[in-house]
């Protein structure tokens, strides 16, 4: 079959929960088993208990007409009442909702009670300016309070909100206002980002201005502009400071229950194909399956626990895991505004240090690129508050989740590597703090109600100890509703694969070992096939990171006339090792010989090349794309994405000299 990816890398280390951990912790064995008895009972148990419902639902799911899914579709329920008002009426106002801490050392506290009360305020400037249900508002913030206040306040109303990553341009603004046809934009005077304020009025009015007289009529009628940055900002007659408005808003809001199937947000991802997909979803569903899984995949106990997840609101992770998840049970966060590394590469782990956080939620790309300073840096920090680490983007090499856990989390914290999408809109893989034992690298287990399986080109199972391509077979409470105004397309893009099986094809490859774990192997676009043999990116990158001198690597397949594609590596060395990597004579040759070793002769790249820097988008992804056309001698196609876009000059530079 020739669907199916080889696997070849062997990684045996597990850790089980430590008894106290297991005895304390919030998953329970047995809702796997409930699950199974009755998949639907088991998530309207979910649905009504962590949520408050105006109106119960009594349908839990309706797929008469796949792949278009309503969960609790009669019930009723205000998205931010949720994860506001109760808290507050609960008695627990006074709780902290976030520990804000700008880049430069400046910090908030907001607690519930805070929170509640300018959301509502903000629900009023917004009802204000003519935004109702339906409508929807782009909002193009820093991290910063204001951010969480404005998603809620639009949730509030039944409106719609698309945030916008701070770091996309005005092209991006333009495209996502115009597809979604925005009547709002919420954005600010800048943000401070590696020790400077960046500015993003600027780019809302490029964007704007950039309408003319052709094309669609302009659907935008307002700018708010929250004041962050000190920045001077050219203002028009449709601009609006926001805390202008916010002090003339009246301070009562009242929340009106909304259907679970009303639209909550777009958020866009890039597809293969240039135009981003507007991926949407909506109300109880969507809040049904981030509480449950930011309760049990974190374990969490809201009265003690001090969450930290380093996304930004600009993309999934964000909305699920800084907003909506924690917010809706309870729980206290820390939201970072700046970058990782300023004004000083211990930055994060000082802020662990600081509010003595016990949770803490971040991607491969983040921990690889600490690995590279080396532990040093952690160490001079006290992260012994940590009990718990999550990670989510990637896969997560081996070595890299080794030294997670035992640099961060003081070698006994579980490490959850939490696999899902932008459209999968919460967890569906993850092991459970507590419960299951952890393997490194391994994402393992579909959560208790969701349903996945690996297959073949034709949707057949393939068997533990084959690869295959990650599907999910039954539809789920946080899925996406579909693409933003492109039925046609959501159904060709996740849907049609398999025939008429209904099956939802993820795009990423994944194995399942003798336990039937599930392993992450990359994108299926990415797969290598050399010699007639399907070897993935992830796990010849995984052998590679597993020697002492590299920290980060990116493997393509680049055309080779006599194996089809042959392997070509890119890597990063280690700070540390730079010296004693300089002194072996053929780095190329060592680390050949040691993915040779570690996996098998057929990995062995025939091409690695040492640089500094590898391209990734925003979200700290890898671009194998753009390797593989240095790889191939090609020029260097669309790098608009690239978070750093000068990268891909100092690659070819670096690889044209060798
Ligand atoms: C990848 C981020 C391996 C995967 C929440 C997926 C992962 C894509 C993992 C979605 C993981 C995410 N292990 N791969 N734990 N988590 N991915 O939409 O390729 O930004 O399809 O959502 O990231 O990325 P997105």
């Amino acid at each position: 079959m020739n669907t199916q990816i080889d696997n070849l890398l062997h990684e045996y280390r597990k850790f089980p929960p430590s008894e106290e951990f297991a005895r304390n912790a919030v998953a329970t064995t047995e809702l796997y088993e409930e699950a199974k008895a009755d998949r639907l009972e088991f998530w309207a148990r979910q649905a009504r208990e962590l949520l408050d419902w105006e109106t119960p639902f009594t349908r839990t799911l309706d797929w008469s007409n796949p792949p278009f899914a309503k969960w609790f579709d009669d019930g009723r329920l205000n998205v931010a009442y949720n994860c506001l008002d109760r808290h507050v009426e609960a008695g627990n106002g006074d709780r902290v909702a976030l520990h804000w801490e700008g880049e430069q050392g400046d910090s908030r506290t907001v607690t519930y009670a805070d929170l509640t009360a300018e959301v509502k305020r903000a629900a009023n400037v917004l009802s204000g300016l003519g935004i109702g249900e339906g409508d929807r508002v782009a909002i193009y913030l820093p991290m910063i309070p204001e951010a969480v206040v404005a998603m809620l306040a639009v949730a509030r109303l039944g409106a719609v909100h698309s945030v916008i990553f701070g770091g996309f341009s005005a092209d991006s603004i333009r495209s996502r206002v115009d597809d979604a046809s925005a009547k709002l934009v919420i954005t600010a005077d800048g943000g401070w980002r590696k020790g400077k304020v960046s500015a993003l009025k600027p780019a809302v009015d490029a964007a704007l201005q950039a309408r003319g007289d052709l094309g669609p009529q302009e659907t935008v009628t307002n700018v708010l502009v929250v004041k962050r940055g000190e920045n001077e900002i050219d203002w028009t007659d449709r601009d609006l400071w926001w805390h202008e408005e916010m002090a003339k808003a009246e301070p009562e809001h009242v929340a009106q229950s909304f259907p679970a199937e009303n639209p909550l947000f777009i958020l866009y991802t890039s597809g293969t194909t240039g135009k981003p997909k507007g991926i949407l979803h909506t109300s109880g569903g969507y809040l049904t399956q981030c509480a449950f899984t930011h309760k049990i995949v974190f374990d969490l106990k809201p009265e003690s626990d001090v969450y930290w997840c380093t996304a930004d609101i600009g993309w999934v992770t964000g909305h699920s895991y800084v907003v909506y998840g924690p917010l809706a049970n309870g729980a206290s966060q820390v939201l970072y505004e700046g970058t990782p590394d300023t004004p000083h590469p211990g930055r994060w782990w000082e802020i662990i240090e600081k509010y003595k956080v016990t949770t803490f939620y971040t991607a491969p790309t983040a921990i690889r690129s600490f690995m590279k300073l080396g532990r040093k840096i952690p160490k001079q920090f006290d992260l012994s508050s940590v009990r718990l680490l999550g990670s989510v983007g990637e896969p997560i090499n081996p070595e890299a989740w080794m030294w997670y856990r035992k640099v961060i989390g003081g070698k006994a914290a579980p490490v959850v590597d939490t696999w899902w999408q932008t459209e999968t809109g919460a967890i569906m893989i993850s092991a459970l703090p507590g419960i299951t034992e952890t393997k490194p690298g391994s994402a393992q287990v579909p959560i208790p109600g969701i349903n996945v399986d690996v297959v073949d080109d034709d949707g057949h199972h393939v068997g533990t100890g084959n690869g295959g391509l990650l599907v999910v077979a039954e539809p789920w409470p946080s899925m996406l509703r579909g693409i933003w105004g492109d039925p046609e397309r959501f159904k060709e893009t996740y849907w049609e694969k398999f025939g008429d099986k209904h099956l939802y094809f993820a795009g990423d490859g994944a194995r399942l070992d003798h336990d039937s774990d599930i392993w992450l192997l990359g994108r299926v676009d990415d797969v290598m096939n050399v010699s007639g043999h399907r070897l993935s990116t992830a796990e010849i990158e995984s052998a590679l990171v597993a020697h002492p001198f590299t920290a980060e690597a990116a493997v393509v397949g680049a055309h080779d006339d006599t194996t089809g594609q042959a392997v070509v590596a890119f890597v990063i060395i280690k700070e540390s090792m730079l010296e004693e990597s300089a002194a072996v004579e053929d780095i190329a040759a060592v680390l050949r010989a040691h993915v040779g070793e570690q996996i098998g002769p057929i990995a062995r790249p025939r091409d690695v090349f040492i640089v500094n820097e590898l391209p990734k988008t925003r979200s700290g992804k890898i671009m194998r794309r753009l390797l593989r056309d240095v790889a191939e001698g090609r020029e260097v196609g669309d790098t608009t994405t690239l978070a750093d876009t000068t990268v891909m000059q100092i690659i070819t530079g670096q690889v044209t000299a060798k």
